[in-house]
């Protein structure tokens, strides 16, 4: 596997894999989990070659957040990058990403607007503005994300599909489903700042997720559905909760009643300072 770090070294590494197959990209932070790999395992499924990028994005960040404490390791995520088969590795420094002058920024309306968007004022803003350069960096054939981050993901949909990225067709963005530990609680680099009692009470998460979809399904009421788990959450010590929120899976609209759409339960609350976020479908009853 080789490693790039500036624009030039990975237009020719890019141009070089290009020669002899199609291209599925995978952008991450790094920290990888077992999680991130599974999205390199799906990629070669697409694709001849995998190029991962591993950049801690600094306008993804809001001015309080973990910018500084967010994990870094890229000797040890490069091994385990080699390790899954992974052609290239895209490791920009912040002046190939944000050369000196940077002023462009994509906001994508509507989807981007609630949930994550609202507690993380700028958030995905940052996020569609990295993914689009990642795109016109590597104009990969095929691109995965992890529905772990199921609003990134629509925005990142939209985005491609409005601003006509280079990807060949709009269906060439995958999306891959959370990979769990063996308790439940979807894998995420911030899981590594839990402290173990935090650790141990970050399952409720999932359990009460769960419990709210099976009551739903069953035809209870959405809102005591919803009440009952921020409840959980407050038991088990997670505070503040920023959303506990049941909406069409696609447009990310709240849905007050049992769903007749294709539905999602979507949750971000805190846990003694780290921010944890998951979602799951929700069948109509
Ligand atoms: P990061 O949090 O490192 O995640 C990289 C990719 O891995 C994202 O597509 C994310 O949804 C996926 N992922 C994370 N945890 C997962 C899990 N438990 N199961 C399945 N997939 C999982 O998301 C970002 O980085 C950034 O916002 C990025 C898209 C790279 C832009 O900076």
């Amino acid at each position: 596997m080789q490693t790039v770090s500036t624009l030039v070294d990975l237009r020719l590494a890019v141009d070089d894999l290009r020669k002899s197959g199609t291209i599925a990209l995978v952008p991450t932070m790094g920290a990888l989990h077992e999680g991130h790999l599974t999205l390199m395992r799906e990629a070669r499924k697409h694709a001849d070659h995998v190029v991962a990028s591993i950049f801690v994005n600094p306008t993804q960040f809001g001015p309080n957040e973990d910018l500084d404490a967010y994990p870094r390791r890229l000797a040890e995520d490069a091994a385990l990058l080699e390790a899954e088969g992974v052609a290239l590795l895209w490791a920009p420094t912040l002046e190939a990403m944000y050369p000196h002058g940077f002023a462009t920024s994509i906001e994508v309306s509507g989807v981007s607007e609630g949930l994550c968007g609202a507690s993380r004022p700028g958030h995905f803003d940052g996020v569609a503005t990295v993914v689009c350069k990642l795109f016109n960096q590597v104009r990969p054939d095929h691109a995965l994300f992890g529905e772990k981050d199921w609003q990134q993901l629509a925005v990142i949909r939209a985005m491609a599909r409005d601003l006509d990225l280079v990807l060949p067709l709009a269906s060439n963005i995958h999306g891959v489903p959370t990979v769990r530990e063996a308790d439940g609680l979807a894998m995420s680099s911030r899981n590594a700042y839990l402290s173990p009692d935090q650790r141990a009470a970050a399952v409720t998460l999932p359990r009460a997720m769960r419990a709210a979809i099976d009551d739903i399904a069953a035809g209870d009421n959405v809102a005591g559905a919803l009440m009952r788990l921020r409840a959980a959450l407050a038991e088990a010590g997670f505070g503040p909760i920023d959303y506990v929120t049941l909406a069409d899976a696609q447009s990310l609209v709240p849905l007050a009643e049992t769903p007749q759409v294709p539905a999602r339960l979507l949750v971000a609350a805190r846990i003694g300072g780290t921010r944890l976020i998951d979602n799951m479908p929700v069948t109509a009853s």
